[in-house]
C-alpha cells in the first residue's frame, strides 16, 4: 500500500513559457463550472453535469485541496490539473493502491490544440517530482479519448493495462521521474 507523504501546499504560482499554474481562487468558479458543464469536455468523462446543479454545488472557491492547480493564460482560467491521492479501490480491483496519486486534466475546448495541456501538465509533474521524489503518478483515460491518449504519451506515461469499464475501453498508465523523458 502506498504511503504518500503530505504535499507541501500551496506552492507559489508557477510560471511556464505561456501559462501560470496556481492554487484556485474564487475568481475561478465560473471556469470550473464551464469545464464541468461542457459537453465536449465531458465526452469521455461520463457526460457533462447539469449547469444548475453545478451552480448549486460548486463551492465559492472551487478545488481547494493539495494538488489542484488552476491553469491561467493571460489572466484567464483555461483549465485545471489535479494530482489527487486516490480513494481505496473497490475490493478485487488491484490497479490502484490507496493513496496513490492520480493525474487528471480538464481544459476549455476553445484552448485545445495549442500545446497548453502538455506545457501545464509537464510543469505540474515536474513540481510533483520535486515535492515527492520517486513517487509515481497514475492516469486513467478512455482509449477513445484520442487527445488525452496523445497527451499521456507526450508526458511519458507508459501503459500498464487496458480494461473495460463504463461500457468503454479504459487505459491505465503510470509515470515516474525515472521513466519520463528528460
Ligand atoms: C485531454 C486534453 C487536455 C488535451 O488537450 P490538447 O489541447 O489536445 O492537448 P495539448 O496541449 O497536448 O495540445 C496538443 C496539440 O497542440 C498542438 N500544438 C500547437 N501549438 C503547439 C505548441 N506551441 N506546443 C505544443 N503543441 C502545440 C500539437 O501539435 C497537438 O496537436 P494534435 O492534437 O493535432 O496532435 C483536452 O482534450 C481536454 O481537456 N479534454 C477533456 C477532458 C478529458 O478528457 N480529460 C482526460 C481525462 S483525465
Amino acid at each position: 500500500m502506498a504511503d504518500l507523504r503530505p504535499l507541501a501546499w500551496p506552492p507559489a504560482p508557477i510560471k511556464t513559457e505561456r501559462l501560470v499554474l496556481r492554487e484556485s481562487e474564487a475568481r475561478d468558479r465560473a471556469a470550473v463550472i464551464e469545464l464541468n458543464a461542457s459537453p465536449e469536455v465531458g465526452t469521455y468523462l461520463g457526460g457533462p453535469r447539469p449547469r444548475a446543479e453545478l451552480e448549486r454545488t460548486v463551492p465559492e472557491v472551487p478545488g481547494q485541496r493539495p494538488g489542484f492547480f488552476v491553469v491561467e493564460l493571460d489572466g484567464a482560467t483555461i483549465g485545471t490539473i489535479q494530482l489527487d491521492p486516490h480513494a481505496p479501490s473497490p475490493p478485487g480491483d488491484r490497479r490502484l493502491e490507496a493513496g496513490q496519486t492520480e493525474l487528471g486534466y480538464l481544459f476549455l475546448p476553445q484552448t485545445w490544440g495549442r500545446g497548453y495541456a502538455t506545457e501545464a501538465c509537464t510543469t505540474a509533474l515536474d513540481w510533483f517530482a520535486a515535492a515527492l521524489p520517486g513517487e509515481p503518478v497514475v492516469l486513467y483515460t478512455q482509449t477513445a479519448n484520442a487527445r488525452s491518449m496523445r497527451l499521456a504519451a507526450k508526458l511519458g506515461f507508459t501503459e500498464l493495462e487496458r480494461f473495460e469499464a463504463y461500457n468503454a475501453e479504459q487505459w491505465f498508465g503510470v509515470w515516474s521521474p525515472a521513466t519520463s523523458p528528460a
